[in-house]
């Protein structure tokens, strides 16, 4: 079985990458650094996701057909909205709306051709709730769930799944500190890895996991 995921460098995406590899997929990792872990069945793919120059490029170096698509690159940039400038705007939306779109939009094809292939976007429980602190970063997650939800059906009539996961706090560097009340990136490849094994015929639409402190409210 084939996979690509985006953001392979870091946190979510790396775990993701280990956990793949680990259980015998083929792993094309795509990321503008290249991480610094190796396996035989891991390819590293530099690719900048917000262009689409760079997404078809690395997806000319997918050779084989892809079973599984994680669009997962994302960057958080946290600020009070009237100290958010309209540059930091664009770089959250270039990465996080427009990446996530860019990606699908280079691998779909294939997968509506040969009549199978699951994607699992990752977006946050950004993506469901207002985020005081952070509103671009949680219409850039709004955003992606419109689309995900929108091609749904268009995808399963072609026996392609496309799945959202929602991960509330993890524990990666794209936060500002680690905190031991949140969840390892572990924690979210293997939902990921859930998602994709599930049988055939069943759609996982949305799964939210979140660490205890954040469900109850203490954050
Ligand atoms: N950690 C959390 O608490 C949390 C919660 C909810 C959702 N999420 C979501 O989970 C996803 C992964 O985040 P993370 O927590 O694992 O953060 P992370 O450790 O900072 O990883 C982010 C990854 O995105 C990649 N990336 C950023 N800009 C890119 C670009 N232009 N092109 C290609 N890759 C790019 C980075 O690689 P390069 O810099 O090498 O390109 C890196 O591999 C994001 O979508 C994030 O919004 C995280």
């Amino acid at each position: 079985m084939n996979v690509v995921i985006t953001g392979a460098s870091s946190g979510i995406g790396l775990a993701a990458v280990k956990l793949f590899c680990e259980n015998g997929w083929n792993v094309y990792g795509l990321s503008r650094q290249k991480p610094a872990w190796e396996h035989e069945n891991f390819t590293f793919v530099e690719c900048d996701v917000s262009s689409w120059e760079s997404v078809q490029k690395a997806r000319g170096q997918v050779k084989k057909p892809v079973d599984l698509l994680v669009p997962n690159a994302g960057i958080y940039l946290k600020a009070p909205f009237a100290e958010l400038s309209v540059a930091d705007f664009d770089k959250m939306m270039a990465v996080n709306v427009r990446g996530v779109y860019l990606t699908i939009k280079a691998f779909l094809d294939s997968m509506l051709e040969k009549e199978s292939g699951t994607i699992v976007v990752i977006s946050s429980t950004a993506g469901l709730n207002p985020l005081p602190l952070a509103a671009v970063y949680a219409a850039s997650k709004h955003a992606i769930h419109g689309y995900a939800n929108s091609i749904r059906a268009m995808c399963a009539k072609k026996n392609v799944r496309i799945s959202i996961v929602c991960p509330g706090g993890v524990n990666t560097p794209i936060r500002e500190k680690e905190r031991t009340d949140y969840l390892p990136p572990e924690e979210i490849a293997k939902t990921i890895m859930f998602i994709a094994t599930c049988p055939a015929n069943t759609v996982v639409d949305q799964i939210i996991i979140e660490p205890r402190v954040q469900a109850i409210g203490d954050v």
